[in-house]
């Protein structure tokens, strides 16, 4: 187990192919309704369609996860091309609804939503020319545009996640994430993330 670290660095280190907590990052604490667990998280590659970028491992533990709480996480995430800005990332959130996969609107950067360049984002969040926000400078990843093509090896790393005010879109139930990043019209990579969410209104917000 490492060490216990925030939410925001979490966002970073995530921002691109987990979504979820990494667009929960940008939140502000305006909405009633809260997640309380997230349950059976699965990833997957889109299909074989020999994209330069993918997920080879993806280890988001416990499951359930209890939040608010502790998630422990680790990942290699492999590139055969260098990424340059502009990075696009397109993220297609889905809920199940009747047996139908009905997509959820961009609000507040939560759900459907574009971002033009993660790169930008990057050099927002992290003042370029300073050492990368641990844990990614102990574990020597670079934490700004371009990455070098290459395999980026995330070691097992615990976060404190806390309460997670979302729109109230985000009710309890079955959720299907298609996260895709490209440069241009060129796609680098596709990933599938699929999860179920227990959440509840709080009356006090
Ligand atoms: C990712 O890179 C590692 C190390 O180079 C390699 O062993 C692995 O097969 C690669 N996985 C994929 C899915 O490309």
């Amino acid at each position: 187990m490492g060490q216990v670290h925030y939410y925001f660095l979490f966002a970073c280190v995530a921002v691109g192919y987990f979504s979820m907590v990494s667009a929960t990052g940008f939140v502000i604490n305006r909405t009633p309704l809260r997640v309380t667990a997230v349950n059976g998280f699965s990833w997957a590659n889109c299909d074989s369609e020999g994209l330069p970028g993918k997920i080879h491992t993806l280890t988001v533990l416990p499951d359930p996860l209890s939040i608010p709480g502790e998630i422990t996480v680790s990942t290699i995430l492999n590139t055969t091309v260098e990424l340059n800005s502009p990075v696009t990332v397109k993220v297609t959130a889905e809920k199940e609804f009747m047996h139908e996969w009905i997509k959820i609107p961009c609000l507040d950067d939560v759900g459907s939503c574009t971002y033009d360049d993660i790169c930008d984002v990057l050099d927002q969040l992290i003042q370029p020319g300073q050492p990368c926000p641990e844990p990614l400078h102990s574990y020597g990843l670079p934490c700004h545009c371009p990455f070098q093509s290459g395999s980026y090896y995330f070691p097992v790393t615990s976060f404190y996640v806390p309460d997670i005010p979302l729109p109230s879109t985000f009710t309890s139930g079955n959720y299907r994430v298609t996260v895709v990043l490209s440069h241009g019209v060129q796609e680098i990579g596709c990933a599938k993330i699929t999860f179920s969410l227990a959440s509840s209104f709080s009356h006090w917000v």
